[in-house]
């Protein structure tokens, strides 16, 4: 497994990380303990979870339990912001909420610390300020490591990574955004506010819930029990006509090199220099082993510029 540095930290990431939004959906206790365990085997030591994650935080308790006697060699990635219950005190990006959220996280998850603490969305509501000052003190307190963000626009970054060195706090060390071989709009702002800031990026949705892996064939029914199988929401947004006609050319790209289409997308992401983990969701122990494996492929320049002819759009 290879790590790289989250941003500007010091903290090493491998570049295949874990996304955890399964657990206490589609994954029950024994699942998800099964899924981390192979994590953990193979070297991807770092999970993300959210406390909106499973109903009522149950993604962060399942993995709290899959993680007991291993806490040491994990890095717990949680977030905050999403509603918890009803009404403007149980969600948002203020300092008495995040004073409740951290310590509710650090009781679902059974630890006395959080390794990265995300602002999960902006909270038009909070000053950023207010939000970047209570995450300074938990660092302060021990209660959390380091501090990231999520859904973020380019501009949103450098105001506040911009807070964070002019009032001497402790900086934003990453951003969480949506970016797969579909999705690339990131690459406009996001990305270069992140370089010039010294933000990690960690691309969420990677495999765009799982179509990327080719495993979803047009005209035919999804495989039973897969992430799309139930019709609406997603499946609607990603099953589209032109989503397949794209997929059509990177499969064959893919072929054409040697590699699978699981490979492609995961390779693809790790091998640009800005993502510093690729957090793949995963529901059985076999995916983790195959996502894993598809980081090796490091793209060439020209392949790289192969794939920029498929996905680019002006
Ligand atoms: N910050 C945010 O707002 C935000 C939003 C969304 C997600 N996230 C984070 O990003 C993580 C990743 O996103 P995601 O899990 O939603 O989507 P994803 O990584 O694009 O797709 C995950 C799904 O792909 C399928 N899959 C994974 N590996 C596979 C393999 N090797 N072969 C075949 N199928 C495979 C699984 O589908 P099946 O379920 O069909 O087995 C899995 O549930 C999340 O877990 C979460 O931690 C953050």
């Amino acid at each position: 497994m290879e790590y790289k540095n989250l941003g500007r930290s010091g903290l090493q990431v491998p570049v295949v990380g874990l996304g955890c939004n399964n657990f206490g959906r589609r994954c029950d206790q024994s699942a998800t303990s099964a899924v981390v365990d192979k994590a953990l085997e193979l070297g991807v030591t770092f999970f993300d979870t959210a406390d909106i994650y499973g109903p009522g935080g149950l993604s962060e308790e399942y993995l709290g339990v899959a993680l007991q006697g291993k806490r040491r060699d994990a890095i717990i990635a949680t977030k905050f912001v999403g509603p918890m219950g009803e009404g403007p005190l149980w969600g948002g990006g203020s300092r008495r909420y995040i004073s409740d959220a951290v310590d509710a996280s650090l009781k679902r998850l059974q630890t006395d610390y959080i390794d990265l603490y995300q602002i999960h969305f902006p909270d038009v509501k909070t000053p950023i300020e207010e939000t970047l000052r209570a995450l300074d003190d938990l660092v302060r307190q021990g209660k959390v490591r380091y501090f990231g963000c999520s859904n973020f626009t380019g501009w949103q970054v450098v105001e506040a990574q911009w807070i964070t060195k002019t009032e001497h706090l402790s900086p934003l060390v990453s951003a969480q955004n949506q970016y797969n071989l579909l999705d690339r709009r990131i690459e406009r702002e996001l990305v270069p506010a992140c370089d010039a800031y010294g933000l990690g990026v960690l691309p969420y949705f990677p495999l765009a819930s799982g179509f990327l892996t080719g495993k979803y064939r047009q005209g035919e029914p999804a495989p039973e029990g897969t992430r799309l199988a139930s019709a609406g929401g997603m499946a609607d947004r990603v099953l589209t006509e032109g989503n397949f006609q794209t997929l059509a050319k990177l499969e064959a790209f893919a072929e054409s090199a040697g590699h699978s289409m699981v490979d492609l997308a995961i390779g693809w992401l790790a091998s640009q220099p800005h993502v510093s983990s690729v957090i793949a969701g995963a529901t059985k122990p076999e995916q983790v082993e195959q996502n894993v494996k598809s980081a090796e492929w490091k793209l060439t320049g020209e392949e790289l510029a192969e794939v920029d002819q498929i996905t680019r759009r002006s």
